[in-house]
């Protein structure tokens, strides 16, 4: 797990304006956080890419670098996931993309399943999956979004990423995800509550992106 709110930065900010209740009803700017702090969710992802050395043609000469290769899959769990998707393709624009739906669906107060029906997919066949979820609250969305696509093919590696998490939820994923992941997130809350919502969190994602 890589929690990029174990420093301090720029990235306070971005979080402190989703979780506050007074601004995180102008919706575009709740949006524009989540697809800022994707960016740079993304960016910290990159380093762990493999890079192979290639050289550029200037006006003046040559420069060497090196460029990742690795072809790489963006898959968002809708509804909320699509602002999360939109930073995380800033990074990596020439990924190919995939969507998938996900809801709580109740079956008392306090109990919930989570529904899969939509998936638009390519192969994951030995991809860079990056699976994005703005809300890693019980879990239970990525473990049964993971299972959903697992006739997709098997990814070479996958990237789990969040914009905000809860403990408990967390040590749900390591307990039951039967793959091995890396965790991207921008922050963790130390609780669920009795509807399996992040406490302090900051609400609904899907509502606040899309009313
Ligand atoms: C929320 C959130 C995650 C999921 C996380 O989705 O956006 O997808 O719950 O919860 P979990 O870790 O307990 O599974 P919701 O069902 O509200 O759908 P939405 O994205 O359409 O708002």
């Amino acid at each position: 797990i890589h929690n990029l709110n174990t420093q301090s930065s720029v990235l306070n900010k971005y979080i402190a304006e989703l979780r506050d209740i007074n601004i995180q009803k102008d919706s575009m700017r709740f949006r524009r956080n989540i697809e800022r702090i994707g960016e740079l969710l993304g960016y910290e992802l990159s380093k762990t890419l493999t890079y192979v050395a290639r050289e550029v043609k200037t006006p003046l000469g040559t420069s060497k670098t090196k460029l990742a290769q690795d072809p790489l899959v963006i898959c968002s769990i809708l509804r909320a996931g699509l602002p999360l998707h939109h930073g995380l393709q800033n990074c990596f624009d020439e990924a190919e993309n995939a969507f998938i739906s996900a809801y709580r669906q109740h079956t008392s107060a306090t109990q919930f399943e989570i529904k899969v029906e939509y998936l638009a997919a390519p192969s994951l066949e030995g991809k860079t999956l990056i699976l994005a979820d703005p809300m890693l609250a019980t879990g239970k969305t990525f473990v049964n979004v993971l299972e959903a696509i697992k006739h997709l093919g098997t990814p070479k590696k996958v990237h789990l990423v969040s914009v905000i998490g809860a403990q408990p939820g967390i040590d749900f994923l390591n307990r039951e995800l039967p793959v091995d992941y890396t965790l991207w997130i921008a922050t963790v809350d130390p609780e669920l509550d009795a509807h399996g919502y992040i406490v302090p969190g900051l609400g609904d994602a899907g509502d606040l992106s899309f009313g």
